[in-house]
């Protein structure tokens, strides 16, 4: 089949959704494979290097007019007319955004969502999520290091002592786990925090402190389970005990990395305004859920109602506040290599070995990540 890459735009411009190493493999199972010029460049693929791997460099209407185009993002309103009516697109294509599910449909294109596949053992080599979560967990903490104005690890020096940094992590999925594993490597004391109980094993095996918040009723109970592995709102009651307890710990933190997400909803506050003034002056707050926590007074922050949207914010006692909303993009090479190896495996979902395409609704992936085909959609957003 013709199979095209795209540049992206906007945000996720420095990523790109296959790279030599997997444009080689599309090449071998007989695709014709057409990447747009330039469209590797900031994550360091070469026009050449695409070349030597077999595919064709074009311009973005040959990208865009392929059987199958490949993409990070979805396209915008100048690039998705590009497409041909019935054409396949997978991406990140945002399956909770009713408007854009809406605009892929009415361009009738067969349209993917990634990040809408199940949490299970088959579907892990093609999660996004977790490719791209783990990759801004890691990024979290190394920049939590660069605005942190001390050392991160325990040091004696013959000028004296440097205590380790305190690091406080909230919300402990791939995300988070990826930022204890880096923190502790960089020699700092690393304590967490997650509604789900199952997580308190994998904090502690990292060498991290689970902060405990018990549960006191069924319904707390209940809600922690969680749905499909995700979390789920919690009850208001516990959400004030865990929230007395995160001012407390935050107090004595020198960096918090939040990371806590609950699909289709806006993410919940953790670190209030009170806990944020209550921080030590020079400490560090990265708020991975920037840009996606509840609106409020017309903002929206993150799991910090002061957390700007691709912006450090510094408050009044001194705290730094990171909203950068995309961090995995600022690791490009590595990004673009997983989640390009993450579409391979989806594209064995729905090409057969023959190299034709075949959309079986009856396989839970493929049925769960369909947001779009034949001018519907075809996933309730
Ligand atoms: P996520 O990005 O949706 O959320 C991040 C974390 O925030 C989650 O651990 C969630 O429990 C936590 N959270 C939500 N509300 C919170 C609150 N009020 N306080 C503290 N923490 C809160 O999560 P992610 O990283 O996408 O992982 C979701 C689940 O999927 C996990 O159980 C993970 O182990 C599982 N998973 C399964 C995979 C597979 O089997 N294919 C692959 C990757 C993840």
């Amino acid at each position: 089949m013709e199979i095209g890459i795209p540049a992206e735009s906007a945000g996720r411009k420095t990523l790109v959704a296959a790279t030599p190493e997997t444009v080689k493999k599309l090449v071998a199972q007989g695709h014709d494979v057409t990447v747009e010029a330039g469209a590797g460049e900031c994550a360091h693929y070469t026009d050449d290097a695409y070349r030597n791997a077999g595919a064709q460099i074009g311009d973005a209407a040959a990208a865009y007019g392929a059987q199958i185009v490949l993409k990070v993002a979805s396209p915008t309103a100048d690039e998705l007319p590009l497409m041909k009516p019935g054409a396949v697109l997978a991406g990140m294509l945002d399956p909770f955004n009713a408007e854009n599910a809406e605009r892929l449909a009415a361009a009738g294109v067969t349209a993917f969502a990634l990040e809408a596949a199940p949490r299970t053992t088959r579907a892990q080599s093609l999660d996004v999520l977790s490719s791209q979560a783990n990759i801004a967990g890691y990024k979290a903490v190394l920049i939590a290091a660069h605005h942190y104005p001390r050392f991160m690890p325990m040091l004696m020096t013959a000028a004296g002592t440097v205590k380790a940094a305190r690091v406080l992590v909230l919300g402990v999925g791939v995300a988070g786990l990826q930022a204890i594993a880096t923190a502790r490597r960089l020699g700092a004391v690393v304590e967490a925090s997650d509604v789900r109980p199952a997580v308190k094993e994998q904090i502690e095996s990292l060498g991290a402190r689970f902060l405990d918040v018990p549960y006191e009723t069924d319904e707390e109970r209940e809600a922690a389970q969680g749905v499909g592995g995700y979390a789920r709102p919690m009850p208001p009651s516990w959400l004030a005990r865990q929230s007395a307890l995160v001012h407390e710990r935050a107090k004595e933190a020198d960096i918090v990395i939040s990371t806590a997400l609950i699909p289709g909803r806006p993410a919940p506050t953790l670190v209030s305004v009170e806990t944020v003034q209550a921080m030590k002056p020079g400490s560090v707050l990265v708020d991975l859920a920037a840009g996606r926590g509840p609106v409020i007074d017309g903002h929206r922050g993150g799991n910090c109602p002061l957390t700007e949207p691709d912006k450090v914010v510094v408050t009044d006692n001194g705290v730094q506040i990171v909203g950068y909303t995309n961090l995995a993009a600022m690791v490009p090479a590595d990004a673009s290599s997983l989640y390009a190896r993450n579409l391979l495996d989806f594209l064995k979902l729905i090409v057969t070995k023959e190299g034709a395409l075949n959309i079986d609704l009856a396989d839970d992936i493929v049925a769960a990540t369909l947001l779009a085909r034949d001018g519907q959609v075809t996933r309730k957003t």
